[in-house]
């Protein structure tokens, strides 16, 4: 096994004396009663002080040294010596690493890779000033488990309990039946902004259907323009995503393509961005006929622009969780095809479009007020709509389980008709494409006459989702009409009431909806309120005129001519007042 007798790693600027000193472990032979000889450890504080970088060493059970590597001064890349016959077994190695900050405590790095790798037994070596201070080791157990005591002084190793420890592990281990892969990409996430920004990545990634198995953050003002992280953490990184088996790296911003390229390369394992993983799930959701369109032409948008290259064939379209979307059908798209598809989506979606606008006009017409739910994406919505009109939308713990606007007709106390419009979710970081795309189902939202702003009472992230709200809302121009604030899931009871004005509810148990309730009716009577026109007949004509514009409360004929009662929009009622002056109206 020991062929190469070479020094790996990180050896640069080591002096030869040193890389000689280092050579020479490979002739250090570990006794078959002994687990980590205090003298071994002495040597590799020694070594790792004079380098401050990390040594790893890697032991067979025969006590003969099959590896020395040096990495730096935060890690070690770390290798497999897994048997390629039994990947399942013991590898029959142990790995042995300094740490030199002192801290002999295993890192969960260190012990992804134990259960990756499959070592006999992972060991941290703490070495403050070339001298160990504490150690700590790590055995596999059942299923996956892994087994350490908490770490000991170095001179307080026990040996003989050690050893004994990896034979029992190596009883356990591999002759168990193979564990049955779930099937869900392993992601590792990575973000520079925040840990509430990362917290919601993991959301989507889940709502996406991946399994988060690790979360990093690496504050920077500025990406770095080639891997947007640094080169020193991409690499880290790169050694991170192995030890975890990792599928897929997700970053929480948008990548240029050229970032794309570049990290894959370096960390072998596929790289999908913040957007990238939105249009996934917008993918996954769309169901209506217009949401399908909508999406595929927000997911060719974004990736057209991330093309390197003339002609280059679009594989990355298929880039998302689970693959899926148009990429499926479409991996061989160049940049012509791209353009004749979304030409086609964008004709297909204006098609649609304009039968949106006919239903739009036709509802104006019969001057239903619009009372529109807008809010984060899990803020509970849909369940607020279901409760108040007693319907089944669809309802999910996951983020933007609605895509499709859905509308529901409902009557005020005083019978007033209105519609209430489900909307999509929003989030931060709203990618551009998706928000063009969906700008006509976003709009419904826009054009409504009230706005029922509802926020989720139980996130600690309240006030900046409602921020994010606000900020959408104010891109659409919705930023006119009369305003709701809605705290859902008081329920929960973790709501402050920190938004004025809000009226508490929870669209769980009910409360506080008749509250909301009647908010709705006053806002839709202050928009809509009743007016009585009094117009003898040589005015007729201007009656078929008022009809149209409300919902018609009463009429009635005298002999002098007809009484009209209505609801209207103060707009409507100037606007007709201006006109045919005051006296139109009833005394
Ligand atoms: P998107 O479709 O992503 O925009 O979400 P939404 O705002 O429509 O949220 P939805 O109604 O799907 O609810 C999200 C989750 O919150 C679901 O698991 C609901 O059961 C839960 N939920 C909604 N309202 C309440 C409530 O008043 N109390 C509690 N405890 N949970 C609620």
């Amino acid at each position: 096994m020991k062929q190469t007798m070479q020094v790996h790693g990180n050896l640069e600027g080591v002096r030869d004396s040193l890389i000689e000193t280092l050579r020479a472990l490979y002739d250090y032979e570990v006794d078959e009663d002994a687990f980590l000889p205090r003298e071994l450890m002495q040597t590799l504080s020694r070594l790792t002080a004079q380098m401050n970088r990390e040594i790893a060493l890697y032991i067979t059970r025969d006590g003969e040294v099959v590896d020395v590597s040096v990495g730096t001064d935060r890690d070690v890349e770390l290798r497999d010596y897994r048997l390629r016959r039994n990947a399942e077994r013991l590898s029959c190695v142990r790995c042995v690493h300094t740490h030199p900050n002192g801290d002999g405590h295993l890192s969960d790095v260190d012990l992804s890779a134990l259960r990756s790798f499959r070592y006999d037994a992972m060991v941290a070596v703490g070495c403050r000033d070339g001298e160990p201070t504490f150690v700590q080791a790590a055995f596999l157990g059942e299923k996956g488990s892994v087994l350490m005591d908490d770490p000991c002084r170095w001179y307080r190793v026990p040996e003989a309990e050690w050893l004994r420890q990896v034979e029992e592990s190596d009883r356990i281990v591999g002759w168990e039946e193979p564990e049955v892969k779930s099937g869900r990409e392993r992601a590792v996430l990575m973000g520079i902004e925040s840990e509430e920004s990362l917290a919601e990545l993991a959301r989507l990634a889940e709502t996406a259907g991946a399994e988060v198995v690790a979360s990093y953050l690496q504050k920077r003002d500025k990406p770095d323009t080639g891997l947007f992280i640094g080169r020193g953490r991409a690499d880290e990184l790169s050694r991170q995503c192995q030890a975890l088996e990792a599928d897929v790296c997700i970053f929480d911003e948008e990548l240029t393509g050229i970032q794309v390229r570049n990290l894959e390369d370096l960390l072998r394992v596929k790289v999908v961005d913040r957007t990238t993983l939105i249009l996934d799930i917008f993918a996954q959701r769309a169901s209506s006929a217009e949401g399908k369109l909508q999406v595929e032409l927000a997911q060719l948008q974004y990736q057209s622009t991330r093309l390197i290259g003339q002609g280059l064939v679009l594989s990355r379209l298929a880039g998302g969780i689970g693959t899926r979307g148009p990429g499926e059908s479409k991996l061989e798209m160049n940049r012509r095809r791209i353009r004749e598809r979304m030409t086609e989506l964008r004709r297909r979606l204006e098609a649609v479009e304009k039968q949106r606008a006919i239903r739009r006009k036709s509802r104006e017409r019969n001057e239903i007020p619009v009372v529109a739910l807008v809010g984060y994406t899990n803020a509970g919505k849909s369940t607020l709509l279901n409760r108040m009109t007693g319907s089944d939308v669809y309802v999910q713990d996951q983020l933007f389980a609605t895509l499709d606007a859905v509308s529901r007709r409902l009557e005020t106390a005083e019978h007033t008709p209105y519609l209430l419009v489900d909307t999509v979710g929003f989030i931060r970081k709203l990618p551009h494409a998706l928000v063009s795309a969906f700008r006509s189902t976003l709009e419904e939202a826009a054009l409504a006459d009230v706005l029922l702003i509802v926020s989720d009472g139980a996130s600690e992230e309240m006030l900046r989702q409602h921020e994010t709200v606000e900020q959408v809302l104010s891109d659409l121009g919705a930023t006119e009409q009369p305003r709701i604030e809605v705290i859902n899931k008081c329920d929960l009871g973790q709501a402050v009431p920190a938004i004025p004005g809000a009226v508490m509810v929870s669209a769980k148990t009910g409360e506080g909806l008749d509250e909301l309730a009647g908010r709705i009716a006053a806002e839709i009577q202050q928009t809509f309120a009743p007016v009585t026109f009094f117009l003898p007949f040589s005015q007729y004509g201007v009656l078929s005129q008022i009809r149209p514009l409300g919902r018609v409360v009463s009429e009635d004929y005298t002999d002098e001519g007809t009484e009209l009662t209505i609801m209207l929009s103060a707009e409507d009622r100037d606007r007709l007042v201006s006109r045919y002056g005051t006296d139109i109206l009833k005394k």
